[in-house]
């Protein structure tokens, strides 16, 4: 059952796929984040995170208060909104 969880819906990530990676050593968030793209989708982890640094704690024994959270980085230069929006009068 726990295999069909979906923890991080943007990246169709499930628990079973967390829970594996943890266990062939993926041991923190930045190390999970590269290896399953969780927090990467369109919401920027606001759902997956807090659910996989729960799962983090429980397997390796760690506090939830020990699980570091994820850098967050900002884009290099500024980019104006129409980019985003496909504004044809920006720039
Ligand atoms: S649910 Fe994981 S990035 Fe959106």
């Amino acid at each position: 059952m726990k295999d069909t969880i979906i923890i991080c819906r943007c990246e169709d990530i499930t628990y079973d796929d967390v829970v594996k990676a943890i266990e062939e050593g993926y041991d923190d968030i930045e190390s999970l984040k590269r290896r399953l793209r969780i927090g990467m989708g369109p919401c920027q982890g606001r759902t997956c995170i807090p659910l996989v640094m729960r799962i983090l704690a429980q397997k390796t024994g760690k506090n939830r208060e020990e699980i570091e959270p994820p850098t967050h980085r900002p884009p290099l230069t500024p980019a104006p909104f129409g980019l985003f929006v496909g504004d044809e009068d920006e720039g």
